[in-house]
C-alpha cells in the first residue's frame, strides 16, 4: 500500500495531490493558495499545496512512495523550467527521487483521471482533446472493469485542435487564452450561426473520418479569417460577437457529431463515455454529446482542463500498483484546504500581501458584527435578498465552487446577474448557475441522464417550462437552459441543510452559487480572502461552519 504525490508537468494549472492506499484524500490546484491567477503566474513550483500536504498529511517528497506526473516536453526540459523557480534543484528530483518518479503521457493522464473517477462499470470509451497536450491533443481508450487500451492519438503534428481554435478565437474577442474561453460559449446562446462564417472556418479545419480534426496550415488560415472579422468589426458589434459564438459552437458541434458517431459505429457496444482535457470545460458540447443517443451516460472529470493531470498521474500509478482497480465513485470532490477556529484566527490576523492588495483584517476590517452560526437564520439571509459568501469545510478540486467556497444569492431575480457583475467587478456573459437539492432535479430540469456529473456542475441541461420564471438569476435568458449543480445530502450536508431550509421559507430547492471570487481572482481559498470581499461590499455576508459575519 502505497502513498503517491501527483506533481503537475505543465506550465499553467499547477496543482498536487495525495493518494493514499489507493484513495483520493487531497487534490488542489495551487492558484487556490497563491491567490493568483494560473495564468498570471505560470512555471510555479507548487510549494503551498506540498505544503498542505506535508502539514495534514505528514508526508513528502521525501517520505512519499512514489511522485507521479504528467509527461513533460522532457523530464530535462520541465527540470529546467522548474529549476528556475524556488524548486528543488535539479540533482533533488532527477538523482533522489528518480526511483520514484513515474511519468504518464499528458492524455493518459487526462483520460485515466476521469475514467478512474467515472463510476462507471462495464465498457466504457475514455476520450480526451485539448489544445495540445505534449504532442497530441487528444486520445481514445477503450475500457473494460479497470483494463484500458488505447486505440487512438490525434497527433498535433498533423491534426487541428477544436480547443486549440476555441483559444485562439477567445484572443480575438479580446479576452484571455486558457482563461476566458468560456466567456464566448456564454454568448452563443445569444447569437445565430452565420453560413459563411461556417463555411470560413470549414476551411481552416475539418473532421478527417478517422476520429481527428485536421487542416492543413489551420492556424495560419484562422488567423486570416481572425483578421478579417477584426477588420469588419465583428468583435465589437455585441450582437455580431454572439454570432460568431453561435458559429463557432455550431460547427464545433458538426464536427463533434460526426466524430462520436464514427466512433460509436466502430465500438457500438461502448454505451457510456467518459471525457477530459479543456474542451470539455464547454458545458454546451458537454450536454451537446449528452443529447445524443449514442451514449446512456457521460461523465465529465471535475477538474477537466491541466489542472486535473497531477490527480491523473497519480492514478495512473495506483492503476499500475493495483491499488486503484475500478472507477471509484467520487462522493465529493472536498478535497483541499480547510481552516480550524484557530487557523481562521491565525489567517485574519496575519498580514498577507498580493500584486494588488495588501490585507491585514485584524488591523484593516471596519468592525464586524459576529453571530453564531444558524441554518435557519443563514436561510432568512438568501430568502431577504442578501449575497452570501460561504467558506466552508475543504476548498472544491477543480473550477466549480460546489458550496464550501461559493457565493450564494436567491435564484428570482432577473437583475441579478447585473447585480452581481457589478457588485464583484465581473463581466460574466454565462448565466449564473444554482445548486439544487438532488430529490428536486428532475422536477426542475430536463435532466433523464448523466446526474453523476452534473454533482460537479460539468454540464447543462434545459430548464422545464413551469421553473424558468421561477428561478430567472440561474437560467439562460435566450435558450433557457442552465449548469446545475446537483446536491446530494451525503455530499455537503451543511450546504444541503441551508438550501432546505430556504426551500422551506421559499418553496425553492434552489439557490445562485458562482464561486466566492471577485474579478481576475482565483476562487477564494482563505478566510481573510473571504473578508476582504465583505469590506469591499462585493458580500453582504460571510458565513463559514462556526460564524456569520457582516459589517456593522
Ligand atoms: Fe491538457
Amino acid at each position: 500500500m502505497s502513498k503517491i504525490i501527483g506533481l503537475p508537468s505543465h506550465f499553467h494549472d499547477t496543482g498536487t495531490c495525495l493518494i493514499i492506499d489507493g484513495e483520493i484524500v487531497f487534490a488542489e490546484e495551487e492558484e487556490k493558495l497563491t491567490g493568483i491567477k494560473s495564468i498570471y503566474n505560470q512555471e510555479i513550483w507548487p510549494t503551498k499545496t506540498l505544503e498542505v500536504i506535508k502539514k495534514e498529511f505528514d508526508t513528502d517528497l521525501e517520505s512519499c512512495d512514489y511522485i507521479a506526473q504528467a509527461r513533460p516536453y522532457t523530464l530535462d526540459q520541465r527540470m529546467r523550467k522548474f529549476q528556475s523557480m524556488s524548486a528543488p534543484p535539479e540533482e533533488t528530483i532527477t538523482n533522489s527521487f528518480k526511483n520514484k518518479l513515474k511519468s504518464f503521457s499528458h492524455h493518459r493522464c487526462h483520460a485515466m483521471g476521469s475514467y478512474f473517477t467515472s463510476g462507471m462499470e462495464g465498457k466504457v470509451i475514455a476520450f480526451s482533446h485539448d489544445g495540445a497536450g505534449v504532442r497530441s491533443s487528444g486520445k481514445v481508450y477503450l475500457c473494460e472493469d479497470g483494463r484500458t487500451d488505447l486505440v487512438h492519438s490525434q497527433w498535433v503534428g498533423d491534426c487541428a485542435s477544436i480547443a486549440g481554435v476555441w483559444g485562439r478565437c477567445t484572443k480575438s474577442y479580446g479576452w484571455v487564452q486558457l482563461k476566458d474561453e468560456g466567456k464566448v460559449v456564454g454568448l452563443v446562446g445569444h447569437g445565430k450561426p452565420n453560413d459563411i462564417i461556417y463555411e470560413l472556418l470549414s476551411k481552416c479545419f475539418y473532421y478527417d473520418g478517422n476520429l481527428s480534426i485536421r487542416g492543413a496550415g489551420w492556424e495560419g488560415k484562422l488567423s486570416l479569417v481572425l483578421d478579417h472579422l477584426k477588420e469588419n468589426h465583428w468583435f465589437k458589434d455585441p450582437q455580431k460577437r454572439a454570432d460568431f459564438a453561435a458559429t463557432l459552437q455550431k460547427y464545433a458541434e458538426d464536427l463533434l457529431y460526426k466524430l462520436f458517431t464514427d466512433l460509436h459505429n466502430l465500438y457500438p457496444d461502448y454505451r457510456k463515455l467518459s471525457l477530459s482535457g479543456g474542451l470539455f470545460a464547454n458545458v454546451k458540447i458537454n450536454q451537446f454529446i449528452n443529447n445524443l443517443n449514442y451514449f446512456d451516460e457521460i461523465f465529465i472529470h471535475p477538474a477537466m482542463g491541466d489542472a486535473g493531470l497531477a490527480l491523473g498521474a497519480a492514478i495512473s500509478q495506483a492503476v499500475e500498483l493495483k491499488e486503484i482497480k475500478k472507477p471509484l465513485k467520487l462522493d465529493h470532490v472536498y478535497l483541499g484546504k480547510s481552516f480550524t477556529e484557530e487557523e481562521w484566527t491565525e489567517d485574519t490576523s496575519a498580514t498577507h500581501t498580493y500584486p494588488d492588495y495588501s490585507i491585514n483584517v485584524a488591523n484593516d476590517a471596519p468592525p464586524l458584527k459576529v453571530e453564531k452560526f444558524d441554518t435557519k437564520k443563514v436561510a432568512s439571509l438568501i430568502n431577504e435578498g442578501h449575497i452570501i459568501g460561504l467558506v466552508i469545510g475543504k476548498t472544491e478540486y477543480g473550477p466549480r465552487a460546489l458550496g464550501n467556497r461559493s457565493i450564494i444569492v436567491r435564484p428570482t431575480d432577473t437583475k441579478t446577474h447585473q447585480k452581481l457583475n457589478q457588485r464583484l467587478h465581473r463581466t460574466e456573459t454565462m448565466p449564473f448557475a444554482p445548486s439544487v437539492l438532488a430529490e428536486y432535479a428532475d422536477e426542475i430540469f430536463e435532466c433523464p441522464k448523466s446526474k453523476y456529473t452534473a454533482e460537479f456542475m460539468t454540464i447543462c441541461y434545459d430548464t422545464r417550462d413551469e421553473w424558468v420564471d421561477r428561478i430567472p438569476a440561474v437560467v439562460h435568458p435566450i435558450d433557457k437552459s442552465a449548469r446545475p449543480h446537483i446536491l446530494k445530502r451525503e455530499a455537503n450536508p451543511l450546504y444541503y441543510d441551508i438550501i432546505d431550509e430556504y426551500r422551506k421559507i421559499s418553496g425553492l430547492p434552489i439557490v445562485l452559487n458562482t464561486s466566492l471570487n471577485s474579478h481576475g481572482h482565483p476562487i477564494n481559498n482563505y478566510p481573510h480572502q473571504a473578508l476582504k470581499l465583505l469590506m469591499d461590499g462585493c458580500l453582504d455576508f460571510v458565513v463559514n461552519e462556526r460564524k456569520i459575519y457582516s459589517l456593522k
